[in-house]
């Protein structure tokens, strides 16, 4: 009644590793491998047919591979290809979109900011989740170019970073929000400056948790947990970049990392 077969978790960079932390902190039985797209890094820039077939490519990797469900851990490609993966492949998805509804709940001010890329600013599901859950409260966007290059480049802080945030943060602040949602699985690395720059009025949330948790239910209704009584999942990592700069900029931002990282020729 075990599956130990790994689940597939894929970004068009490093920022799904804030997912593949709460995946491993929530599910450490489970076996991961995890693609980054950092070749192809950014997504949000990107048409939704280019995403769609980059996502697919992603995905019949990822089953090369014998996963048993994928996490779709960047906001862009879910917005702009998880409909179209889960009409083709039977296997179950889990994606990421801005935590629009829990700020809508959170906020006092009746006003929330939402950090995020082009790709995600523009599209159907982040309008549909405003008029859903958020048609009592101010919804302010904010697109947000040039932080995600800076991120996979382990840049979360000094000259530059400060002031691509202080710009895109002034008109939410402005404009009075209280609560901030972290739409795209890059920001968390920016999280401490975006507090500092805020300060401690404004509540920060990034949905990674609520992804871990929605995989766990997915695997427990599908029958596909691993039970293993050892606890130690693995995790492999590929890139369709360089491994070695892959490598050095996880290490700059998270810590040494103890596993194997491979060329996925994509
Ligand atoms: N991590 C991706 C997301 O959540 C980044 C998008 C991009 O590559 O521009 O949207």
């Amino acid at each position: 009644m075990s599956d130990a077969r790994p689940v597939g978790i894929f970004d068009s960079g490093i920022g799904g590793l804030n997912v593949l932390h709460e995946i491993r902190r929530q599910q450490p039985t489970e076996h991961c491998v995890y693609v980054a797209d950092s070749r192809e890094a950014p997504y949000g820039t990107k048409s939704i047919p280019y995403i769609q077939g980059r996502c697919g490519r992603i995905v019949d990797f990822l089953l090369e591979r014998g996963a048993k469900a994928i996490v779709v851990a960047c906001n862009a490609a879910s917005v702009a290809a998880l409909s179209h993966l889960r009409r083709r492949y039977a296997i179950p998805f889990v994606g990421i979109v801005p935590a629009v509804k829990p700020a809508a709940r959170m906020t006092r001010s009746g006003k929330i900011g939402v950090l995020t890329t082009p790709a995600t600013a523009d599209s159907e599901p982040l309008a549909d989740l405003v008029e859903q859950f958020a048609y009592n409260v101010t919804v302010m966007t904010q697109i947000c170019p040039g932080l995600v290059p800076l991120v996979e480049r382990a840049i979360v802080d000094g000259a530059e970073t400060e002031q691509l945030l202080r710009r895109y943060l002034a008109p939410l602040l402005e404009g009075g929000v209280d609560t901030i949602v972290l739409g795209c699985t890059h920001y968390p690395f920016l999280r401490s400056s975006i507090e500092r720059i805020c300060g401690p009025g404004v509540a920060i949330i990034d949905p990674s948790d609520a992804v871990a948790r929605q995989l766990g239910r997915v695997l427990a209704m599908h029958g596909l947990e691993s039970m293993s009584e050892d606890r130690t999942g693995s995790t492999r990592y590929f890139t369709t970049g360089d491994p070695e700069e892959f490598r050095a900029v996880v290490e700059k931002l998270i810590g040494p990392v103890p596993d194997p990282v491979e060329h996925a020729r994509l």
